[in-house]
């Protein structure tokens, strides 16, 4: 009998598919699906710093514009309704897939500035998430702002959430920092207990006949996976505790057993199962066990990381050495002929 089980952020899952966060993730029935199809442990959609914001400034405003009135005047004062709330709604999300799916409910919070939004964590972890995703989807665009100040503002949110909960957090990330590999360290050492590789930026597009700019949400592919792939397979020797999870371009069951190869914990998914539908997660279960079985692994753990040791032992050589590899795969080759 093949072992699926793994662990992420110290917790047991059945299985290392995992549903990263999506619109299916947004509502109980997709849910049940997802966890009816097999997936180890679900992600939920982001509770935006923007929205919370925007919230508690409007509840701020309403409460200020009752403010210095007589007592009879107070029955004016706006009626607080907390149902309509878009946080409220998230937590009673939170609440009710932590009651009912029977695995690990993981709740996100995206922002990229510390500040009081934060205790929303604590929220989250009251309604019952047993981890917190902390995505930090930015794009650095102040020219006067240096790389070492957008990482260092990063790194003081990771603290700050990191202090407010007793769960672990995990950390979403895109891939464009300069010295990554850095950038991961400095993370862990901040207080991540996991990476989520990668963010997928979209990005816009242009009209050319009305110069609008529009809005593209384009879903993945398989070659999406690349990128997070060498990282996962990079990373893994420098961080053997910290639970690594691989994001975007996760399409087949050969794309999960990549992903296990180059030493994810999890493979996450959502393009593949917004295309298909939620009961895909259970085609790509298959999928991984009949890989396992063909290839006489016992379980995932065994199968975990065995195909990144060519990059563990010298990175920056192995790095070089594909890319010449690549450029002189070209019909013709590479250099003077
Ligand atoms: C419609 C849609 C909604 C998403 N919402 C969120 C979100 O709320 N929070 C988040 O961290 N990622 C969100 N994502 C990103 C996905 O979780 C995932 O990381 C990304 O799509 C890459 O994975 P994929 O290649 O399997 O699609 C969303 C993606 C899509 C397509």
């Amino acid at each position: 009998m093949t072992q699926l089980t793994t662990h992420y952020l110290g917790l047991e899952l059945k299985s290392p598919i995992v549903a990263s966060p999506s619109p299916l993730t947004s509502e109980l029935s997709t849910l049940l699906r997802l966890v009816e199809a097999g997936v180890g442990a679900v992600v939920l959609p982001s509770l935006f710093e923007e929205d919370v914001e925007s919230e508690s400034w409007s509840l701020h405003d309403r409460l200020e514009a009752g403010t210095g009135l007589t007592p009879e005047a107070s029955n004016f004062l706006p009626d607080l309704d907390y149902g309509h709330l878009l946080a409220d709604r998230h937590l009673r999300l939170v609440e009710r897939a932590s009651q009912r799916l029977g695995v690990p409910v993981i709740a996100s919070l995206n922002g990229n500035s510390a500040g009081g939004w934060v205790h929303y964590a604590q929220q989250l972890v009251a309604a019952g998430a047993d981890a917190i995703e902390l995505n930090m989807y930015d794009v650095a665009i102040d020219p006067k702002q240096t790389a070492a100040e957008v990482e260092g503002g990063y790194l003081a949110l990771v603290r700050e959430v990191r202090a407010a909960v007793d769960v672990p957090v995990a950390l979403k990330v895109g891939p464009h920092f300069t010295s990554f590999a850095n950038f991961a360290l400095e993370l862990v050492a901040a207080g991540a207990d996991g990476l989520v590789l990668f963010n997928r930026f979209y990005q816009p597009d242009l009209d050319i006949e009305t110069r609008d700019v529009t809005p593209r949400l384009t879903l993945s592919t398989s070659v999406d996976l690349r990128l997070p792939l060498r990282w996962i397979a990079l990373l893994h020797p420098l961080l053997p505790k910290t639970s690594l999870a691989l994001t975007s371009g996760v399409h087949s069951g050969a794309d999960v057993v990549k992903a296990l190869l180059a030493g994810a914990d999890v493979v996450m998914t959502t393009s593949a199962l917004l295309r298909e539908g939620p009961e895909y997660v259970s085609a790509l279960t298959e999928s991984l066990i009949a890989y396992l079985t063909e290839h006489e692994y016992e379980s995932v753990a065994q199968l975990r990381g065995s195909a990144a040791h060519d990059a563990a032992t010298d990175p920056r050589a192995y790095e070089r050495a594909q890319y010449i590899k690549v450029l002189s795969s070209w019909p013709g080759g590479h250099g003077p002929h």
